[in-house]
């Protein structure tokens, strides 16, 4: 049986983003190689100070080290992010092989998190990027606008999400992109409520989508549809905004899950370049990407295995895809999976 990381946990109100390199040397993979094994006995070390809190950790792994810690078989769809260069927009492609992404309702528990995981890997690891991210009062990015109201519900999730048959060894994996932009909030602000509605594609204060006969081909969230014979390709996002009033910094950290990592790279594709090419996401010019890096998320069941033949857990022929482990902080005892339903909003 194969158990999927939490990548379907509930939107919460606290998110910690880590992304780690591992440093030189095999006793330094190796060390990553154990810890990735005895990370889901801390996680419920975590987890169990208050289960009420909902903590989750998803592990991702970079391109670069997943050949160094793992090599073969190899995650089929699994390469460095690709920068994408259009006029003045970058979509920066930058370091990372080890991505944490820790959610709970609580940021002290986050942050107990990646303290415990950060004095486990010791001088294995060097970090490149820290990101405390909250939720800003009704689901919105600091541009204002909610952020999250299309995302798959339910059992589509899994399906945009975790993947299936179409790679038997990684069953129950996922790919995630992340991406930290920094807004130009006076620029942003300056424009009319109206201006910024035909930017981002929906309502400000009531975040009802506009109708196709105001909506521009450039709004962000007609850029960001993606549709092949009819058929609505999704992925799963929890951006969090984050900032420091004081430095001026103003950011929202982007992360998607996908079964693909071709779903979110054309949907940056189509903001950066444009769809037809020149007809870009204006978002762009009030929001600059700082970093871009693609991992994978491999099954529960292959990290546990980590130091043992991790593929060959997964790779029997009988076994099968169960979601993710049940949710002991759930009243009823349900599956995590397929929580981003409404009732589990705000946790
Ligand atoms: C500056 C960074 C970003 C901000 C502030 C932002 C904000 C938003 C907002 C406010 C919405 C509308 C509400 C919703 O449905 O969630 C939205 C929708 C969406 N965004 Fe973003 N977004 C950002 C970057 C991205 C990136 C990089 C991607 C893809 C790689 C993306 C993919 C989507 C998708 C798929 C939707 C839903 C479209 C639909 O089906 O209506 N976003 N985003």
């Amino acid at each position: 049986m194969v158990v999927a990381q939490p990548v379907s946990a509930p939107l919460t109100r606290a998110a910690v983003f880590l992304v780690v390199t591992i440093n030189p040397g095999s006793d330094n993979r190796a060390a990553v190689r154990s810890f990735c094994a005895d990370l889901p006995g801390l996680i419920r070390a975590v987890e169990f100070r208050d289960l009420e809190a909902r903590l989750s950790c998803v592990m991702g792994i970079g391109s670069d080290a997943w050949d160094k810690l793992f090599g073969d078989p190899r995650p089929a769809e699994l390469h460095p992010f690709r920068e994408i260069r259009a006029g003045p927009r970058h979509a920066v492609s930058t370091p990372g092989d080890l991505l944490f992404h820790i959610r709970a309702k609580r940021m002290d528990l986050c942050f107990e998190m990646a303290t415990q995981i950060m004095a486990r890997l010791g001088d294995a690891v060097s970090t490149v990027d820290e990101v405390h991210g909250f939720r800003y009062f009704d689901d919105r990015d600091l541009l204002g606008f909610v952020d999250g109201t299309e995302n798959p519900r339910g059992e589509a999730v899994i399906d945009a999400a975790i993947i299936g048959e179409e790679d038997a060894v990684f069953v129950g994996g996922s790919y995630v992109i992340v991406q930290k932009y920094l807004h130009d909030l006076d620029g942003w602000n300056a424009l009319s409520t109206e201006a910024q509605e035909r930017i981002i594609g929906r309502t400000k204060l009531s975040d009802v989508e506009l109708d196709d006969s105001i909506k521009p081909t450039s709004a962000h969230n007609a850029l960001t549809t993606i549709t092949e014979n009819g058929k609505e390709f999704q992925i799963v996002r929890d951006n969090m905004p984050f900032g420091r009033a004081g430095s001026g910094e103003f950011g929202t950290y982007f992360i998607g899950y996908c079964r693909t990592p071709r779903v979110t790279e054309q949907m940056i594709e189509n903001m950066f370049v444009g769809r037809p090419p020149g007809n870009y996401d204006r978002l762009l010019d009030f929001s600059r990407a700082v970093t871009g890096t693609l991992f994978f998320v491999p099954s529960a069941t292959f990290l546990e295995s980590a130091n043992d033949d991790p593929a060959a857990a997964i790779r029997d022929p009988q076994s099968t895809l169960e979601p993710a482990p049940p949710d002991p902080g759930a009243p009823d005892g349900s599956l995590a999976v397929g929580s981003l339903k409404g009732e589990n909003r705000h946790e």
